[in-house]
Order: structure tokens, then C-alpha cells, then sequence
């Protein structure tokens, strides 16, 4: 998936900015995502930790829903941000997947520096996919 560099710039910037908004008390690792739909819109998302610990979400997936939730289905890039440019998680990861491999994966730090620019296909190789369900 090619994007522009404004978009990736952008896409960065939106993934910073949502991290301020990380709810992480219990981690103290906050994290911001921000996913280009294909119709050019940028949907955000933080971690939102919770004192029953399995009870929270990560910020890939926050971006993630709220975007399918808008009607979005098709998805170009994302970009990650947290202090040390950590990948998404293996749940994360599984949840984008459903829309596609081709995502284009952007991983920054904090600096705004981007430490790992990769694929979803590449993150999730043999994905579990759809066609693997069986038809009832
Ligand atoms: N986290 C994310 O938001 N995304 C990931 O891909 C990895 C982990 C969050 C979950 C939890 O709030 C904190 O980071 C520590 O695991």
C-alpha cells in the first residue's frame, strides 16, 4: 500500500495526539493509533486500561472499531506510537486482519521518529481468515 508522505506524516501526528488521551494507569504504557480508511478519513484510538485487567482495549483496535463502526471497511495504513516504537499485539494484529493484509503498518516513537514500517501480511503470516470458517 502506497501512501503520501503528508499522509504518513498525518497519520503519525494523529497517532501522537491520541496518545495523550491513553487511559495506561496500570502499565504506565500509553499508546495512540490512527488508521487511514480508504475514503481518506483518519480514525484514533488510545489504550483504555480498566482495574479488571483483561476488561481493557488496546489502541489499534479503539481506532479500529470506531472506524468499522462509522461504516468504514477498507483500511490503507496505520500508525502506532508509544515510547519504545513496541509492534501491535497478536490481538490487534488478528482484528485489522479481518479487512485485509495489505495494511501498511507504521510504528513510531514518541519522538515521531518511525522505527518499523511493515504489512499486516508480514506482522500475521497464515492468518486465520474467513474461508477457513465452515459454511452452514
Ligand atoms: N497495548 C496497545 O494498546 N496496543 C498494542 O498493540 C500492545 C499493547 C496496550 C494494552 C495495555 O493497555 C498496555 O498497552 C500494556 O500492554
Amino acid at each position: 500500500m502506497t501512501i503520501t508522505q503528508t499522509q504518513r506524516d498525518e497519520l503519525v501526528a494523529r497517532a501522537l495526539d491520541a496518545r495523550r488521551h491513553a487511559y495506561a494507569r496500570y502499565s504506565n504504557y500509553a499508546v495512540g493509533a490512527a488508521l487511514l480508511a480508504g475514503t481518506g478519513k483518519i480514525y484514533s484510538g488510545a489504550n483504555v486500561e480498566n482495574a479488571a485487567y483483561p476488561t481493557g482495549m488496546c489502541a489499534e483496535r479503539a481506532a479500529l472499531f470506531h472506524a468499522v463502526s462509522e461504516g468504514e471497511r477498507q483500511f490503507e495504513a496505520i500508525a502506532v506510537v508509544t515510547e519504545n516504537a513496541g509492534m501491535p499485539c497478536g490481538a490487534c494484529r488478528q482484528a485489522l486482519s479481518e479487512f485485509g493484509l495489505d495494511t501498511l503498518v507504521l510504528v513510531a516513537n514518541t519522538g515521531g521518529k518511525i522505527v518499523s514500517e511493515t504489512t499486516l501480511a508480514a506482522l500475521l503470516p497464515q492468518a486465520f481468515r474467513s474461508d477457513q470458517l465452515p459454511r452452514g
